[in-house]
Order: C-alpha cells, then structure tokens, then sequence
C-alpha cells in the first residue's frame, strides 16, 4: 500500500471511533449537539490519534482497548480548540477545514457552547477507558490509565494549549516587541503540547513502557510540535486555501508575529526539516526507518494541508 492510502486508512479507523463516541442530535440541546458533531465530523487530518496510535504500536504489540476513548478525546480536545480559535473574539476566521466555521454556521453562541461540550464530552470518553479495561482489574494498568487522562488535561490546560493561545493573543496585541524565545514558547503550548500528549499517552497506554519511553517520546513530539506550527504559519503564507481548506493570510490579517517574521521563510522551512530530523532520530531509537510513524512524521516536512 501507498504511504497516502496508508494513512487514509488509519483517519478512516478515527473516523469510525470517533462516530462510536457522538451524541445523537436530539432533545433541547440538539443545535450544540449538531454543531459539535459538525465539527468534528468536517473532516480534518486526524493527526493527533493517528500519531498516538502510531506510538502505541512502538511499546505494544497489540492495541490496548483504552487507547480508542483516549485518542477520541484527544480529537474532541482538538475540535473545541479550533472551534474556539475561529471565533471572531480569537482568530476570527470563517473556513476551517474546507467547510464554515462552526460559529459561521451556527451563531457564536452556539460554537462557544458547542466548544464547552467537546471538552466536557472529552473528559466523559476518557473516562470510558476505565470501563473498557474493567476485565483487566491490574492497579498497574489503571494507574496507566489516570496517568494518561492526568497528561492529557495538563497538555490541554493552562500550562498547555489553553496557556499557548493565551499567549498568542496577548502577544498579538503588542506584536512590535514578540522575540523569537516568546514565539517558540506559544507554539511549545497552543501546538506542541497536545502533539506530546498524543505521543506521550500512546507510550503510558502500552504496559511495558517506562517513565524513561515517555519523557523520550515528549522531547520528540516537543520538536514535531515547533515544526508543525512554523509548517502551518508557512501555509498561512504561500498554502492554497483550497487545500488547506482554511483562509490564508489569517495571520498577517490578525497582527501576528509569527516565526517566519523573525528568520525569514527559508530558514523557517530548513527549521521544519531539521526539527524534525531530531524527533525522528529519538523515535528511530524505538522502531526501524520503515516504520509508519517514522514516514508519517517525515511527511509532515512538506505537508500542504
Ligand atoms: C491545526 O491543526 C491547528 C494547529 C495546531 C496548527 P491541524 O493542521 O492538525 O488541523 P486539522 O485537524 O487537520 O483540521
Ligand atoms: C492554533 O494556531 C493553535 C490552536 C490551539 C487551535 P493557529 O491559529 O495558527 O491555527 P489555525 O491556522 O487557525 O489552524
Ligand atoms: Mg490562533
Ligand atoms: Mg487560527
Ligand atoms: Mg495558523
């Protein structure tokens, strides 16, 4: 199989995950029902579970039920944060992921409640990894399981992506003084931590792994996470809006200074590749270089989308 029917076959399976843990649009909530299920069924690359799926299988032979909830709740988390960022009190964006955005179709104030209950319906699946493994009754494998639901709400939270976009806006609002350091700690928190949370709860998922493999897999998703979102700021500047399926130029529009600002846009895509290369050589500690998480995260060098 091809590199990209690969990969398309592995969203499929978070597809399908994700459908088992959907609320039915009904009863006197259904508009925030139907715009959280918008969202989160609008499509998107699945990255964050594919890659926590990906790491799983370096630590474990077969997939641990728990590890479903966990990656459905990593994406519910994820869904929420751009739902959140399209706002016009945030990004104030109206395309994401091909489609309009969440408030653009359905009033802010649903999109802000449709945001809430992504994050409260993450912490309810997460929770469902508890019952998955009832069957298990090993406390060695439940403390695994808190501990992933723990890493995930701390990655999320305000020392995570909740802190990171904090920054970012307040950084927006000064922009002429925002130095490289203060740059590489938003993009260390709104999008490296959810990308080391899905790495680092993919290895505490699997029962032989140690603390030694998790903090080894939270310095390489550090590094893929700083790629990523100076890949992304790249693609705000010269991606097609039709493939990103979001507005380029949402950035310069918004007053952001972003990394490309500081180094210019060649160096910032000799960064991408080189940050990437350190994340794959810790990986590659794990696993041989044909390996699908090794590729997938090559891929993302020169993603478009
Ligand atoms: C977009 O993330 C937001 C960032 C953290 C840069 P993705 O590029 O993974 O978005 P989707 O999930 O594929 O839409
Ligand atoms: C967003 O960064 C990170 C989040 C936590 C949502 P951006 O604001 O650059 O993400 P996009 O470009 O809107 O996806
Ligand atoms: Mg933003
Ligand atoms: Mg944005
Ligand atoms: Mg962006």
């Amino acid at each position: 199989m091809r590199f990209d029917e690969e990969l398309a076959s592995r969203a499929s399976v978070v597809n399908a995950w994700l459908e088992d843990y959907l609320r039915p649009e009904e009863g006197y909530a259904k508009n925030t029902i139907e715009a959280a299920n918008y969202s989160v069924r609008a499509g998107g690359k699945r990255l964050r579970p594919i890659i926590l799926t990906e790491t799983h299988k370096l630590f474990s032979d077969v997939i641990m039920p728990s590890v479903k909830p966990l990656a459905v709740a990593l994406e519910m988390i994820h869904t929420y944060s751009l739902v959140h960022d399209d706002l016009p009190a945030m990004d104030n964006d109206l395309l994401r992921r091909g489609m309009p955005t969440t408030h653009a179709k359905f009033g802010e104030a649903v999109a802000i409640l449709a945001g809430d209950a992504l994050l409260n319906g993450s912490m309810e699946t997460a929770l469902c990894a508890l019952d998955v493994s009832k069957g298990q009754q090993d406390p060695d494998y439940m403390n695994r399981i808190v501990r992933s639901i723990r890493c995930l709400y701390d990655k999320a939270g305000i020392n995570g992506m909740i802190g990171g976009q904090n920054a970012d806006i307040m950084a927006e609002r000064r922009a002429s003084d925002i130095t490289l350091e203060e740059i590489e700690y938003i993009y260390a928190k709104k999008t490296a931590a959810l990308i080391e949370a899905s790495m680092m709860i993919g290895c505490i998922l699997a029962p032989e792994s140690t603390d030694e493999d998790v903090l080894s897999m939270e310095q390489a998703a550090s590094k893929i996470g700083l790629a990523f979102q100076i890949q992304d700021d790249i693609l705000d500047v010269e991606g097609d809006e039709a493939v990103i399926g979001k507005p380029v130029g949402s950035d310069l529009r918004n007053n952001k200074t972003t990394y490309i600002d500081h180094v210019g846009i060649d160096q910032a895509k000799r960064d991408v590749k080189s940050f990437t290369e350190e994340a794959v050589s810790i990986v590659q500690g794990y696993t041989g270089s044909d390996d699908f998480l090794v590729r997938l995260l090559i891929s993302l060098i020169d993603r478009k989308k």
